[in-house]
């Protein structure tokens, strides 16, 4: 079997702009497991193996390794720089005036690159942790959501489009009431939006209230971020790929049930962006969009697999007197 996929096979999808966007990509966060070396070797592997989309963020830490790789696929003619689609994302620290641009630009240098495909506010507030602490670490700084503070950081984001530093600018781990706070007040509309996405969590609502208004889903932890750091992790969590709805599509196709989340996520419309070191998984990861689609009858096996199983909860970022996660999440 081949050992990499003619990227031309990958399906695309059209944004607001006319860009064209794969339709999975790669993501780039280490779950504070894997450091920058064997992140970006991945990030190498798998342009070789024909991805071209790869889901970045200053806060990951290892943008300056996988610069490296970009920079020597690009020199090398590998692959030209019009053929990636490169995102990152401002990390909480660096909302409001002026910080935005300097984050943007330390991106730029780390990533060896002019601009990004794509530029996301990563988180909608400015809380943020220390690197690797626990689920039960807390900020006394922290916020709740304000429109007008978040407003501001998007005023600084807007200016980065018109410096043709980022072509698209976008949102992540938004909800509904959030984007109808935020949305009207927009001079340039958010291109896609990061959620967490996977079979036991659907966010039907969120999903559907960005696809009316052309806003692309990109699905992060598709597979159900087997992995995640330990603060992520609870009890109650499901394992979405032995959810059974999955396992019997998985079963009745002779594929590994990881590949049945990222084909359903792909046919629904969202982009995956799962996250591998392992050669093997992420080939496999690319060439499953490139083969055989769910059939109708599998997507609503698996539309049943929901069980409203939010995964990264997000309790590192509350603030005092905040009551639990879901604060985070009205
Ligand atoms: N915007 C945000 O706030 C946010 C939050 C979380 C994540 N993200 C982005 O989303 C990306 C993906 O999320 P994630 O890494 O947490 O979760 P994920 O992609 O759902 O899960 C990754 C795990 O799945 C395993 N895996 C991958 N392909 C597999 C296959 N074919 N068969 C079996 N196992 C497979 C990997 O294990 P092996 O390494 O052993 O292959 C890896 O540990 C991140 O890297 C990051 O770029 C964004």
């Amino acid at each position: 079997m081949a050992d990499s996929i003619d990227p031309a096979k990958v399906p695309s999808l059209s944004l607001v702009s006319g860009a064209r966007i794969p339709c999975i990509g790669m993501g780039t966060f280490g779950s504070d497991r894997y450091g920058p070396a064997e992140v970006s070797a991945a990030v190498s592997g798998a342009i070789r193996c024909g991805y071209r989309l790869f889901d970045c963020a200053s806060v990951y830490g290892n943008e300056d390794l996988i610069g490296k790789v970009f920079e020597d696929a690009i020199g090398s003619g590998e692959v030209k720089r019009e053929e990636l689609f490169i995102t990152s994302k401002v990390w909480n620290d660096m909302h409001g005036k002026g910080n935005v641009l300097l984050s943007l630009a330390k991106t730029l240098r780390d990533l060896r690159l002019d601009y990004v495909d794509a530029y996301f506010v990563h988180w909608p507030f400015p809380n943020y942790h220390a690197p690797g602490c626990g689920g039960d670490a807390r900020n006394p700084l922290s916020v709740s959501f304000s429109a007008d503070r978040f407003m501001r950081t998007w005023e600084e984001m807007e200016k980065i489009v018109g410096m043709g530093l980022a072509k698209h600018i976008c949102m992540s781990n938004m909800t509904v009431s959030k984007l109808e706070a935020v949305l009207p007040r927009c001079g340039i509309k958010p291109a896609l939006i990061e959620m967490e996405l996977h079979p036991s969590f659907q966010q039907p609502e969120l999903f559907e209230y960005c696809v009316k208004r052309n806003i692309q889903p990109v699905g992060y932890c598709p597979i159900g971020s087997p992995n995640r750091p330990d603060r992520d992790k609870a009890p109650e969590d499901v394992v979405d790929t032995e959810l059974p709805e999955v396992m019997s599509v998985a079963r009745a196709r002779g594929i590994h049930p990881a590949l049945v989340c990222l084909k359903w996520q792909v046919r629904r419309g969202s982009i995956p962006i799962p996250f591998s070191v392992h050669e093997k998984n992420y080939l496999s990861n690319l060439r499953c969009v490139t083969e055989a689609p769910l059939t109708d009858a599998e997507m609503a096996g698996i539309a049943k697999a929901d069980r409203n199983c939010r995964l990264v909860k997000g309790q590192v970022f509350l603030w005092p007197g905040a009551k639990g996660w879901e604060d985070l999440w009205d």
